[in-house]
């Protein structure tokens, strides 16, 4: 399952999912579009953990529950100011209810299963530009029971276009051995 935080459903980060894919040979991906999807942010309300699914009925956590069953989750994001994009962190907020439903750090959470990635690009080039958008993400593979596989980054997308990017082509191949040996 690929969580698309990109406004644009044929923008950079969606290249490199489609790399992703085809080095998967995944035509059967399905595809979230976040800023399609509306998602509202998790209010912390806490009454997740007695209810069946979020008092927010938007269906984030049937989206939530989708992500979960999935053999892996791609998170693909430009970097809006340093981060994610709004509209994935709002997804990746309503991941609490998998927190509050395994009881926090110390419950046990779902069984490990299956893994994520994290495809990322944006249009500057400065040292440690992905960290932020790296420790979200790796905190949300956590709660929701993945092994964080890595990330693939593409620094300076306004001056070298992402199908000139052959390093970051490489990368994608190499996240997708990753995945091949996971999955
Ligand atoms: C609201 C906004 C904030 C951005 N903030 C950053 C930033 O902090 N650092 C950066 O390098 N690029 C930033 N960018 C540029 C995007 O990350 C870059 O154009 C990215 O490659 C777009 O990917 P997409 O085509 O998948 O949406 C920003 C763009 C927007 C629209």
């Amino acid at each position: 399952m690929l969580a698309n935080g990109s406004p644009h459903p044929e923008g950079n980060g969606m290249r490199m999912a489609g790399w992703l894919l085809d080095d998967l040979a995944a035509g059967e991906a399905r595809v979230l579009e976040l800023y399609d999807a509306g998602f509202a942010p998790c209010r912390g309300c806490r009454l997740c953990g007695g209810m069946d699914g979020c008092i927010a009925k938007d269906g984030a956590d049937r989206a939530v529950r989708d992500a979960l069953a999935s053999d892996c989750l791609v998170f693909v994001s430009p970097v809006h100011f340093s981060s994610l994009s709004s509209p994935l962190i709002a997804f990746i907020s309503r991941m609490q209810m998998v927190w509050r439903e395994r009881g926090g750090e110390l419950g046990c959470g779902p069984a490990p299963r299956g893994c994520g990635v994290l495809l990322v690009s944006g249009g500057s080039d400065y040292p440690g530009m992905f960290e932020p958008a790296r420790k979200v993400a790796a905190a949300a593979f956590r709660t929701m029971g993945r092994e964080f596989l890595g990330m693939a980054c593409a620094a300076g997308t306004d001056a070298v276009p992402i199908p000139h990017n052959r390093d970051v082509r490489a990368d994608v191949r190499t996240l997708a051995e990753r995945v091949k040996a996971c999955c």
